[in-house]
């Protein structure tokens, strides 16, 4: 993968020499949902958040430097990024800059095989394979948590597909300096007992959303009246889905996972205008996963800021349980994910 363009890492580059590095990342789907934030500089959350990072649909970022460029480039599934999205990866850069003591500015070209914006976390593994290629091109040397911590200022989700498996986000503490806010706030994995999990995801409309996730959660936290009982909610939600996790107990898993995203819906409905992510097709699925609980399975539904859903099972049923999503998935295709990998450097040969 991508041999004629090998990521190279010298710290000491010549004069124009071109620094180049590349990376990979897979999104990641939340058990315990991120929604809200106390910061929106700094990307703190309100609330801790739980997920699983998937080894389907991966992001390939890479980042050369342009000692004579005067702005940064960005090429975003073929085209050139614009608006909101450039100016998102641009102001990344800037930070990755600012602490490399650096003013190079860059090409990016990033490919998703996620739908972007779509409510299957583009955002989280689009930044998390920048933040580990630009920290690299830009020279900082930073560990798994620190990437991390980066990771989370393009998009608090990508925070988390700094790791494999499954991820705990810590919001950090409310009080206190910036910094230490911002210390304090970054992934880690989580400790997990005997669980085989998979998530069968029902992708029912790949086009990308018409509020971003961002402005979603904005416009709840500021006008939504059943927000804060979600987030007082949600502590505990985390303390019992750990417990659960630990314990290899995956039915705990799937009610706690399905009330908490349930209940993050049901505080953007009641945002002022409302947002509405789910459709006829999510509710259908919805009725499906229930129908799959009767007949004795244990599955378990989740949403993002979109209408696709993911099921949670057992690798064992998921065959079963995809089958069953299938049918009720209408014009959607479904597909099987299990735990991935976290976001890493590809090598000089490309792999
Ligand atoms: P999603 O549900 O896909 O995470 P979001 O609303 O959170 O949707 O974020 C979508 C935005 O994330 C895109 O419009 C773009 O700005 C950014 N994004 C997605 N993929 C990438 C990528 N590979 N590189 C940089 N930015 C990306
Ligand atoms: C519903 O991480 O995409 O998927 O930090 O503004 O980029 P920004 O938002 P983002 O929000 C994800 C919200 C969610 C839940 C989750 O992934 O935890
Ligand atoms: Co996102």
């Amino acid at each position: 993968m991508r041999s004629e363009h090998p990521a190279t890492l010298a710290a000491a580059p010549e004069q124009g020499a071109t620094e180049e590095a590349t990376a990979v990342a897979h999104p990641n789907i939340a058990l315990i949902k991120y929604w809200g934030k106390r910061d929106e500089d700094l990307v703190l959350p309100r609330v801790d958040s739980l997920s699983m990072t998937l080894d389907v649909f991966p992001t390939t970022t890479r980042v050369r430097l342009r000692a004579d460029a005067a702005h940064d480039q960005v090429t975003l599934n073929g085209a050139p990024a614009r608006g909101e999205a450039l100016r998102r990866v641009v102001a990344f850069l800037d930070l990755v800059r600012e602490r490399a003591g650096r003013a190079h500015r860059a090409v990016v070209d990033s490919e998703n095989t996620v739908p972007t914006g779509a409510g299957l976390a583009s955002s989280a593994s689009g930044f998390a394979a920048l933040a580990v290629a630009a920290a690299a091109a830009y020279g900082l040397d930073l560990d798994a948590t620190a990437l991390s911590r980066l990771a989370r200022r393009g998009s608090g989700s990508a925070s988390r597909s700094v790791f494999g498996g499954f991820a705990v986000w810590h919001a950090g503490p409310a009080r206190g300096t910036a910094q230490e806010a911002d210390l304090a706030s970054h992934a880690e994995p989580v400790p997990t007992g005997d669980l085989d999990p998979a998530l069968v995801v029902a992708v029912l409309d790949a086009g990308p959303k018409e509020v971003s996730s961002r402005t979603a959660m904005r416009r709840t936290v500021d006008t939504s009246p059943l927000y804060e009982s979600w987030a007082a909610s949600s502590g505990a939600d985390l303390a019992e889905m750990r417990a659960a996790l630990l314990a290899g107990d995956i039915e705990t898993v799937g009610e706690v996972a399905e009330r908490n995203a349930l209940g993050m819906h049901a505080t953007m409905l009641a945002a002022r205008p409302a947002v509405r992510y789910m459709t006829p097709a999510t509710l259908a699925v919805l009725d499906r996963v229930l129908r799959i609980r009767r007949d004795g399975v244990p599955a378990y539904a989740t949403m993002d800021a979109g209408p696709n859903v993911k099921v949670l099972c057992r690798r064992a049923d998921a065959g079963q349980v995809a089958a069953a999503l299938w049918e009720a998935a209408a014009d959607g295709t479904v597909l099987v994910a299990g735990p991935g990998p976290g976001a890493r450097l590809l090598g000089g040969d490309g792999r």
